[in-house]
């Protein structure tokens, strides 16, 4: 089963976030298999969204997410990219389903407190931007 890529974004971590979303992430059966705390420089947030280079949102969202401490963490265990993607909730807080994150701390379509990756390339790639593989737990520990 493919890891992905889960993110604090600064909003989340701004408000102290950090523990209740890891909690959902643990009561969710979701498997913690590699956790950072770091600032994005722009460059790295240009490159990290890079497929929305050029949409009406991308350059708030670059200072966005440049503007404090993210986490970043690889998440394992089954279907976990479906699964953090359910347990987050739709883009826009307003639209997502009752008990996910987004709906419960988002503020805004932009401030939505949390990133997943949305498919097994993408996951791939997301994971090793920002982690090398003696870096991510394997499976089974
Ligand atoms: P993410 O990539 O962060 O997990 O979110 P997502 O797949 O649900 O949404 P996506 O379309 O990939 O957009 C990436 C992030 O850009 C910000 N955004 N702002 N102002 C807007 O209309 C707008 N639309 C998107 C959000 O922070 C979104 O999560
Ligand atoms: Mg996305």
């Amino acid at each position: 089963m493919a890891n992905t890529l889960g993110i604090v974004k600064p909003d989340g971590v701004r408000r102290k976030l950090v523990g209740k979303i890891i909690s959902r992430i643990e009561k969710a059966d979701l498997v913690l298999r590699g956790m950072k705390v770091l600032k994005l420089s722009k460059d790295q947030a240009q490159k990290f969204y890079s497929v929305h280079e050029g949409k009406p949102f991308y350059n708030s969202l670059v200072e966005f997410m440049t503007s404090g401490p993210i986490v970043v963490m690889v998440i394992g265990g089954h279907d976990s990219i479906r699964r953090w993607r359910d347990l987050m909730g739709a883009t826009d807080p307003a639209k997502a389903k009752y008990n996910t994150i987004r709906r419960e701390y988002g503020t805004s379509v932009e401030k939505n407190v949390v990133h997943g990756s949305d498919s097994e390339a993408t996951a791939k790639a997301e994971v090793s931007f920002f982690f090398s593989d003696d870096e991510i737990l394997p499976k089974g520990i």
